[in-house]
């Protein structure tokens, strides 16, 4: 089949959704590969690696994916670009399709089946195409890191002859996939690490990692967890002992990564201006939520606020652009994982309409949008 490697256009992101890697396997499989010129180049993957593993080069997205029969993307390009392509090919990235509807009928207009990655279903045969995985790990890693940089101390103990320097505390709120590469990387940097989550579960996960757990462990929280994995929004009792732990938790603490999410909701609050104030001037906070409304009271987008006590709070978006070298080559490693679900025997292009990851992840079929949860 003819596959094409988006450019991102938009200039916010850096990560690219085919690495020369993955490409070498896709020419060596029998696949004609496309790579828009410059798409790697943000994520340290230039033109000429691509080629010299076999790829051709094209010199626009519109130009490259006119022949195309699947298109890898990161986000999915634009809508404009659906239209330039053929009538039954389809296209993969992350595609945020209840936010981007105008996306979804410009796929179905085209006859394009559009592919969202981060509606692969979160079933144990797919974690290898887990793009939602792949990179919050990564974001979870260097919100830590990113948080060591904007702190004036240092993490771990030190004993010099000038002196003892005492270990940092870091509180991770919201152990998923992020939280807990957050807490593995706070106890490798050395610091004192706590973390807290609604889910049940997340104690031992967390023990294991060798930090302190942290919660309300009442009758709610043993049922804290859907069947899928996920919190459930808390009742207002709940979160009222939960703020009242945490304010007396954070007061403590010098570096705070809150990554808490429920599936289709605002992000809860966590972290209320009252509690910053009691925090030690110095102190970070790196609030992961704040794309989905923020754990952090006075968080913002792109940006890191100071208070006037002098509390960072990091808000950065798209973290996984910011390590776009492993984010793309993680990225690109999930794709190929799903390329057998999306090729015949004979190496053409042919979707497994019968396979549940497929049926999950697809929005557009032939015209119509065939996802039921987009249906919804
Ligand atoms: P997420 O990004 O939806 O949420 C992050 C964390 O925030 C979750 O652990 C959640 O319990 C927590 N949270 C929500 N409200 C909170 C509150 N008020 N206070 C404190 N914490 C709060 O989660 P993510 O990373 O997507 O993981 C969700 C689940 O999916 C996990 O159980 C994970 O093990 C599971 N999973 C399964 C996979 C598979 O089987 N293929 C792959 C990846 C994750």
């Amino acid at each position: 089949m003819k596959i094409t490697v988006l450019k991102d256009a938009s200039g916010a992101e850096a990560r690219v959704a085919a690495t020369p890697d993955t490409v070498k396997t896709y020419v060596e499989a029998g696949h004609d590969v496309t790579v828009v010129k410059g798409a790697g180049k943000a994520a340290t993957y230039a033109d000429a690696l691509y080629k010299e593993v076999g790829a051709s080069l094209a010199a626009s997205n519109s130009a490259a994916v006119k022949a195309a029969d699947l298109v890898m993307s990161v986000t999915g390009g634009t809508a404009k670009l659906l239209a330039g392509m053929k009538r039954g090919a389809a296209i993969t990235g992350l595609l945020a399709p209840t936010d981007r509807l105008d996306y979804v009928e410009a796929a179905a207009k085209a006859g394009v089946m559009a592919i969202a990655l981060e509606w692969i279903p979160r079933i144990s045969r797919a974690q290898s195409m887990d793009v939602l995985s792949s990179q919050s790990n990564l974001a979870g890693y260097r919100s830590v890191v990113e948080g060591a940089g904007l702190y004036g101390r240092a993490l771990p103990m030190m004993m010099t002859a000038a002196g003892t320097i005492a270990p940092a505390k870091i509180f991770i709120m919201g152990v998923g996939v992020a939280g807990l590469q957050a807490i593995a990387t706070a106890r490798r940097l050395g610091a004192v690490t706590t973390a807290t989550d609604v889910r049940p579960a997340t104690k031992e996960q967390v023990a294991s990692l060798g930090a302190k757990f942290i919660a309300v462990e009442n009758d709610e929280f043993r049922e804290a967890e859907t069947a899928g994995g996920y919190a459930k929004s808390m009742s207002e009792d709940y979160q009222r002992q939960q703020a009242a732990l945490t304010a007396s938790h954070i007061a403590k603490q010098d570096i705070v990564v809150t990554t808490a999410l429920i599936p289709g909701r605002d992000a809860p609050i966590l972290v209320t201006k009252a509690m910053l104030d009691t925090m030690r001037p110095g102190s970070v906070l790196v609030d992961l939520a704040v794309e989905r409304g923020g754990n952090v009271e006075g968080a913002k987008p792109g940006e890191i606020v100071t208070t006037k006590h002098g509390v960072h709070i990091v808000g950065y978006l798209n973290w996984p652009s910011r390590m776009a070298a492993d984010a793309s080559s993680m990225f690109a490693r999930n794709l190929k994982a799903l390329l057998p679900l999306l090729t015949a025997d004979d190496g053409s292009f042919a979707p497994d309409w019968d396979d549940e990851v497929i049926r999950g992840a697809a929005l557009t079929r032939d015209g119509s949008v065939v996802n039921d949860r987009l249906k919804e």
